[in-house]
């Protein structure tokens, strides 16, 4: 999407130096536009851990460029061991998303093929271009399947927004191009009809706030800003049309694994009968787990609770909220069951949120 007059993707090789992977470094945004080159598979690591890169798909990409630079760094008579440690170093980061397991596993499969380490590296690079292009075309699709829903409530409103809520960043920064729930959102916008997007804000590190309104700023698309606690206010007062969000983790019984407050607003949604839909791309579909409270949820460090991060004018700060000694705890995501969930939309179509129909729709 882009910045100004300028086409970015949230992660791309150097061009300049092709042994670096460079990213935008999201903690600073939408302050500070930073990019950060990843030279050495540390870097990977800490760049995933610490939420320089952040949203499931975008953690998977990074994970695989991870790979390739633990190649790149190991010595031959080395470089299965090094690689495997690389992998266990890099999935051990996010646990609960899935596409990160997804895109380590892939890319692993993929840099077996090679005889050599000269072949594994160029094999890894490829691969990893190419998982980081097909995520591309698959929001692209996610986007065009969810298009003509936001269509036809435009057509129901005689052309008056359709007022969309989501909740965490599930745009183009979680992914490489165009996001996932954002994704519909974009190709709307784009086609001329008229939406407007209430932002929850999502803390406690507010990627709603700082990333969802950057980006949607940057596209033009209108918007506000809410406190996370407003949705239902929002919904009982008519002014929520639909709600559009995304997927860490996506369980074939159509449970979905999603940012902290997201089984909120579904529950609200649910009861002011108001369509809930989460778009997703198939790599963050968890086959195998059968039940919800099986799936690891992240628990993050107290400080991002007890702080609050922005912007004094002159630079970042971050300034404590709570009594210093409060004890606070820090879940990352919440299930929101299949029964609240209107659709999902994948990069196939869309489809009711159970094991029969995603089945279906992903193996015939
Ligand atoms: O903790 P984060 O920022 O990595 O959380 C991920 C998310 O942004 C969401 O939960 C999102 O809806 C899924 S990623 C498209």
């Amino acid at each position: 999407m882009k910045i100004g007059n300028k086409h970015y993707r949230s992660i791309w090789v150097n061009p300049s130096n092709p042994l670096e992977i460079q990213i935008i470094d999201q903690r600073y945004l939408p302050h500070e536009f930073i990019i950060r080159d990843l030279k050495h598979p540390d870097d990977f690591v800490h760049a995933i851990k610490d939420m320089l890169v952040r949203g499931a798909p975008l953690i998977g990409i990074t994970a695989a460029y991870g790979l390739y630079s633990a190649l790149l760094h190991s010595p031959a008579h080395d470089a299965d061991a090094n690689l495997q440690k690389a992998y266990d170093k890099l999935l051990a980061t996010r646990p609960t998303g899935n596409n990160l397991r997804w895109a380590l596993s892939r890319q692993l499969h993929a840099i077996n093929e090679g005889k050599n380490l000269g072949e594994k590296i160029k094999i890894a690079l490829e691969n990893a271009n190419r998982l980081a292009d097909e995520d591309v075309k698959i929001c692209r699709q996610i986007g065009k399947h969810g298009l003509p829903l936001i269509a036809e409530l435009s057509k129901k409103k005689n052309g008056a927004p359709v007022n969309i809520l989501t909740h965490c960043n599930a745009g183009w920064l979680a992914t490489v191009d165009y996001g996932t729930a954002t994704a519909p959102i974009y190709l709307a916008h784009d086609a001329g009809i008229s939406v407007h997007v209430w932002v929850d804000e999502t803390r406690p590190r507010n990627q709603g706030a700082s990333l969802t309104a950057f980006e949607l700023g940057k596209h033009g698309v209108p918007h506000t800003v809410v406190v996370d606690n407003a949705g239902g206010h929002l919904m009982q007062r008519g002014r929520v049309d639909m709600c559009i969000v995304g997927t860490d983790r996506t369980l074939a019984s159509g449970d979905v694994c999603n940012k902290i407050g997201t089984y909120l607003k579904a529950l609200a949604a649910f009861d002011n009968k108001i369509p809930f839909y989460v778009a997703l791309p198939s790599s963050s579909i968890d086959w195998e787990t059968k039940d919800a409270s099986q799936i690891p949820i992240e628990e993050r460090s107290e400080s991002e609770v007890k702080h609050v991060q922005g912007f004094d004018g002159k630079k970042i700060v971050s300034v404590l909220v709570t009594p210093s000694h409060s004890k606070v705890s820090n879940f990352g995501f919440d299930i929101t069951p299949a029964r609240l969930i209107t659709g999902l939309i994948t990069e196939r179509g869309i489809c009711k949120p159970d094991r029969k129909e995603l089945s279906l729709m992903f193996y015939e």
